[in-house]
This record gives structure tokens, C-alpha cells and sequence, in this order.
């Protein structure tokens, strides 16, 4: 059997669980490919850590993650640092030297998918990411294709989990937004700085991701209207529950009638109870999908975390490594050719 050597870039909470599994499922993977699945090196920003990973050499660390994509033994590359650079530069080289990649950088396909995507088809190489939108909820793999032959109509969502768990705990409890927070953040959930989810950035740049995918459009975390919860009061979900609807931080994807525009916007909205994303509590995602033939769709489960992250890096590994045995590549750039919606407001 062959062997096709990974180069993984970052180490932390997604990364060190993709190593692990990766030697602890070994066997399994190497049956699912057809070649075994071997770790050529790990890029981290710090040596001398300790970074015990059962089954994984310490030696195969390094901080010169340049270096390691451009081996020649390096087959394929996996993206977990997170932010814009220097993420994009190692993956755009890694794309043209012919590597297929895998990602979860949601900033970075939200900043500028369609030019990643050019680059992938150009090369002739796999762009993967199914893990940079709700986790482990595969949801990209459907929309990009079992729903290539529907038309799909909307995408409507929680797509962020720490904003869930605050405007659950205000409406199961009647807590404040700033002390749901400060929950949110000792569980875990929430970032330090908690920005980026409570403003309903990390939510917009899922969105976009979500509305480029689904309407075969580039859109950008700029196309995207964004509110956020932080100006949500305890009132406003108290106001909600008493009309028998509760408070949701949802992304809306929709295509604009006639079909022509693809409008895409992030903030609070009432929801009526019965509706079946008023049910998703903690800081669990949904996502409802609509399209012509398939009518209503919703997929739910864990949006963040280690281990569910690491399921959606490892079957898009899989894929990008079956494609590379099998000589072919999966439906990449030329499927964001068609760019016949545009972001509402675009000329
Ligand atoms: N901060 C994100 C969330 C993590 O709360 O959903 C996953 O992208």
C-alpha cells in the first residue's frame, strides 16, 4: 500500500486531535483511502512545548512552516492555524506545488474564497473546508453536492454556538447579557476577547461561506449586513418569550426574488417556539435549508470543539487523500464560476 505524507500546520485544541486520531485510527483510515495516511511534520509557533502526542515523533515538529510545505515529501496539507496570514500564504504555496489542502480557516475562505478556489483549479489540486462552518455538522459536502441538482432557494441558521448558549441562558434563566456571558466564557465557549462571536463576526463569516457555497457565488464577510447580541436585553427575551417566541442570533442567506441577487445578513431575531430552530439550545448549531425539489432540510449538531472540529478536518483528509489516489480532484473552483447572483448592493 502507498503512503501519503501530511504536512499539519498549527498544534492546538483542533490540531493535537487531529494528530492523535490520525496515529490512534491509523488502520481505519489507511482502508478508507487505500494508502496509509503517514505525518511528515506539524508547523507550530513555539518549539519546546510539551507537545506528547501518543505515536507521534517529536522530532516532526517545527516552526518553519514554509519549509514544511514545500517538501517534496509532503502530499498534502492541513490548515488548522486559524486568521488570514500567514495561513493563506502557506496554502496558496502549498497549492502550487501541487498539494491539495484542508482547512477549517473561516476567516480566510470568508475574506476570499473565490481566489482560493481560482488557485485550486488552476493547480489542479483539492480546497477542502468542511470544518470551517458548524463544526462537525457536515453541511458544506451537501449543499456543494447533494444539492448540485436543486436549486437551492435559502439558508437560515444558528451558526454560532457561544451566542446560542448566552440567549439560551437569558431565556431559560432570565439572566443578563453580561453575566450569560461571563457562563459562556468559563464554560469555554466564548473567546477571551468575546468580540468576534458577540458582534457576529465569526456568524457573518460562516454566512458568507454558507452563501457562496449555496447560490455558487463569491460572497465576502464584507457583502454580509451584520448585528450582533450585545445590545440584546433581558427585557428583549423576556418581551420574546411572553409572545411565545424566542431570541436567536440567525444567519439568512436567501436568493432576492427573481433570483438575480443573493442577499446575506447576520442578526437577533424572533422566533416563533414551534419553529424548529427555536429548539436548538446551549451552544449547539442548526442550519434549515430550502431548496426547490428537496423542500425543507435542517441539519443540527456541535458547531465548535476539538473533537467534533477534528471529524470535519478528518473526512475532508479522507476525501482529498481518495481523490489523490484516484488521480481526480473533487468539484472545486470552476464550480464558483458561475456567478450568476451577486451579493445584494453589488453592481
Ligand atoms: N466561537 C465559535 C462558536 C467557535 O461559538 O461557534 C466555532 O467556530
Amino acid at each position: 500500500m502507498s503512503t501519503l505524507r501530511v504536512a499539519l500546520l498549527g498544534c492546538g485544541v483542533v490540531g493535537s486531535e487531529i494528530a492523535r486520531q490520525m496515529v490512534e485510527h491509523s488502520d481505519d483510515l489507511a482502508a478508507r483511502v487505500g494508502a496509509r495516511l503517514e505525518l511528515a511534520g506539524i508547523a507550530v509557533r513555539r518549539t519546546g512545548r510539551d507537545r506528547a502526542i501518543p505515536g507521534v515523533d517529536p522530532e516532526i515538529f517545527t516552526t518553519d512552516a514554509a519549509a514544511l510545505v514545500a517538501r517534496d515529501d509532503v502530499d498534502l496539507v492541513v490548515e488548522v492555524i486559524g486568521g488570514i496570514e500567514p495561513a493563506r500564504g502557506l496554502i496558496m504555496a502549498a497549492m502550487e506545488r501541487g498539494k491539495s489542502v484542508v482547512t477549517a480557516n473561516k476567516a480566510l475562505l470568508a475574506d476570499d474564497g473565490f481566489a482560493l478556489h481560482t488557485a485550486a483549479d488552476k493547480h489542479g489540486v483539492d480546497l477542502y473546508y468542511e470544518a470551517a462552518v458548524a463544526g462537525a455538522i457536515p453541511l458544506l459536502r451537501p449543499l456543494r453536492e447533494s444539492l448540485a441538482g436543486d436549486h437551492v432557494t435559502r439558508v437560515l441558521g444558528i451558526v454560532n454556538g457561544t451566542t446560542n448558549y448566552i440567549l439560551d441562558q437569558m431565556d431559560t434563566h432570565g439572566s443578563g447579557f453580561a453575566e450569560a456571558l461571563e457562563e459562556a466564557q468559563a464554560l469555554g465557549y466564548a473567546e477571551a476577547d468575546p468580540t468576534a462571536d458577540i458582534e457576529g463576526y465569526d456568524a457573518a463569516a460562516k454566512a458568507a461561506i454558507l452563501a457562496g457555497i449555496a447560490f455558487h457565488s463569491p460572497v465576502s464577510l464584507a457583502d454580509v449586513h451584520r448585528e450582533g447580541i450585545s445590545e440584546v436585553t433581558a427585557a428583549d427575551v423576556a418581551g420574546a418569550k411572553a409572545m411565545g417566541a424566542v431570541v436567536k442570533l440567525l444567519a439568512i442567506c436567501e436568493l432576492a426574488p427573481g433570483g438575480e441577487a443573493v442577499g446575506v445578513r447576520v442578526h437577533p431575531a424572533m422566533i416563533p417556539r414551534e419553529h424548529p430552530l427555536a429548539g436548538v439550545r446551549g451552544a449547539y448549531n442548526a442550519v434549515f435549508v430550502e431548496a426547490a425539489s428537496a423542500g425543507q432540510l435542517m441539519f443540527y449538531g456541535p458547531g465548535a470543539g476539538g473533537t467534533p472540529t477534528s471529524s470535519a478536518v478528518l473526512g475532508d483528509l479522507v476525501t482529498v487523500a481518495r481523490n489523490r489516489v484516484a488521480g481526480v480532484t473533487g468539484p472545486g473552483g470552476s464550480w464558483y464560476a458561475d456567478r450568476r447572483v451577486r451579493p445584494m448592493g453589488e453592481t
